[in-house]
């Protein structure tokens, strides 16, 4: 069983990718909707919640944990690694890799929390790989409540991407890697503002095409599809608020469970 965290409901554009990867895997979610968000979090606190979530997934049954949250993914995944003795994936890497493999002039954007953008995370990862790279990054802190509220076609919602999203435009990034897991809930509009010219990199889709990767090469993973019992998501704070968005993001019933964390 792959088991998820995010630091709410936005991982769930990662399970929603992951799902379509591996349909007969299945998955068992966690959203820490009681601490979210994660963004403007310190480091400490981060790791410790990480640590915390990948506790309960693998209680829970999962067999490898895939850190489904960029803010989480920039600053835990070694923690994980040290503490658990399962596959650990995070969506930072896969992006850059994605990001690198598209690019035609080198000028990336990266929008993110303010955790992952001052993180330099990704900044530091692409210029390992591609020196001559130039990362226009911005930290885009309103879209996080703005997916949270299902605000997904408001005006308001319009307004504030565009002004995250001139900045790089003006700088004529070509690719564009949503840092964060909420985003894709954003993709449209931020397609429209970013110009047809730049390639958007979902990092949900990009840890999941890794994913498939690795199951496919593992017999002992291959041979866990198809023998399910189904999905289960857990949240660490319950409002119909939270199921109507997670049913919006999955587009099927979701029923989730409340967790003590
Ligand atoms: N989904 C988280 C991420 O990918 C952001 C939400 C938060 O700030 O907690 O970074």
């Amino acid at each position: 069983m792959i088991g998820i965290f995010d630091s709410g409901i936005g991982g769930l554009t990662t399970c929603r990718a992951l799902k379509q990867a591996l349909p007969g895997h299945d998955m068992v979610y966690f959203g820490d909707t009681a601490r979210t968000p994660y963004g403007s979090k310190s480091r400490e606190a981060v790791v410790r919640y990480s640590l915390e979530n990948s506790r309960f997934l693998l209680d829970m049954g999962a067999e490898m944990i895939v850190v489904g949250c960029n803010t989480a993914s920039s600053v835990a995944p070694e923690a994980i690694r040290q503490a658990f003795d399962v596959p650990v994936f995070e969506v930072v890497h896969p992006a850059v890799e994605e990001a690198l493999a598209v690019t035609k002039k080198g000028q990336i954007g990266v929008i993110g929390t303010r955790g992952t953008i001052d993180s330099g995370v990704y900044e530091t990862r692409i210029k390992e790989l591609l020196p001559s790279a130039t990362v226009h990054s911005n930290a885009c802190p309103l879209l996080v409540p703005l997916v949270e509220e299902g605000w997904f076609h408001r005006p308001e919602t319009r307004r504030i991407v565009k002004s995250y999203i001139h900045p790089l435009r003006e700088r004529q990034i070509d690719t564009l890697i949503l840092g964060c897991t909420h985003y894709p809930m954003l993709e449209s509009i931020i397609r429209e503002k970013a110009g047809r010219r730049v390639t958007i990199i979902n990092s949900g889709v990009a840890v999941a095409r890794q994913v498939k990767a690795y199951v496919e090469s593992h017999a002992e993973w291959r041979e866990k599809g198809g023998q399910g019992s189904g999905d289960r998501f857990y949240v660490s704070d319950y409002t119909p608020q939270f199921r109507s968005i997670a049913e919006s993001i999955l587009k099927q019933k979701v029923d989730l469970q409340r967790v003590q964390q």
